[in-house]
């Protein structure tokens, strides 16, 4: 199993799954969300829209799968992270479960490469070192990591990238 980190876009990368930091509604929103949304299609947002007319909309620290649309991945995992407020105890729990859930539902569709954006980070506030810890951790604590061939962290700002590189 390959753990690696890079500099890019996730939108333009070729793996199984890319997941996506999403918000509860489902609905797109800016960042990453809306990167994906925008450059993956409306194919996207009807399976949201059906996830939601079935399960209400995501819980923050959960995870849905649904189609990439137009983008090189086969999947787009969406999960919610944790708003920062300073809690660091409860939101760092809830920023491992974004992981952890994303992992579970990509070994039970047998996605085997899987790419991760820094989720809470950005809009969420979260702080980047602490973030980085938390989704190493969660990662490496997943027990069913041996179904994986790939995981990579995607890092669109070069402050993630270097937090990344210097943990891993
Ligand atoms: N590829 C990879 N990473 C990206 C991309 C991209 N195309 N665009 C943004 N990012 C990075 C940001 O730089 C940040 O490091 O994704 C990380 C997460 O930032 P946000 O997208 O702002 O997500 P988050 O902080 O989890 O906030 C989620 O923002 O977009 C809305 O609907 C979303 O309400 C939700 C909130």
């Amino acid at each position: 199993m390959i753990i690696e980190v890079i500099k890019g876009d996730i939108t333009e990368i070729h793996v199984d799954a890319i997941v996506n930091a999403a918000n509860t509604s489902l609905l797109g929103g800016g960042g990453v969300d809306g990167a994906i949304h925008r450059k993956g299609g409306k194919a996207i947002l009807e399976e949201c829209v059906q996830i939601r007319n079935k399960q209400g909309g995501c819980k923050t620290g959960d995870a849905v799968i649904t189609t990439a649309g137009n983008l090189p991945s086969k999947y787009v995992i969406h999960t919610v992270g944790p708003v920062w407020n300073g809690d660091k105890e409860e939101k760092s729990k809830l920023l491992a479960d974004c992981y952890q859930n994303s992992l579970k539902l990509a070994v039970e569709n047998g996605i085997k490469t899987i790419a991760f954006p820094n989720i809470s980070t950005g809009i969420y506030h979260f702080p980047k070192d602490k973030a980085a810890e938390v989704a190493l951790k969660a990662v490496k604590d997943f027990e069913r990591i041996s179904e994986l061939e790939k995981i990579l962290f995607v890092c669109f700002d070069d402050e993630n990238y270097q937090i990344y590189k210097s943990i891993l």
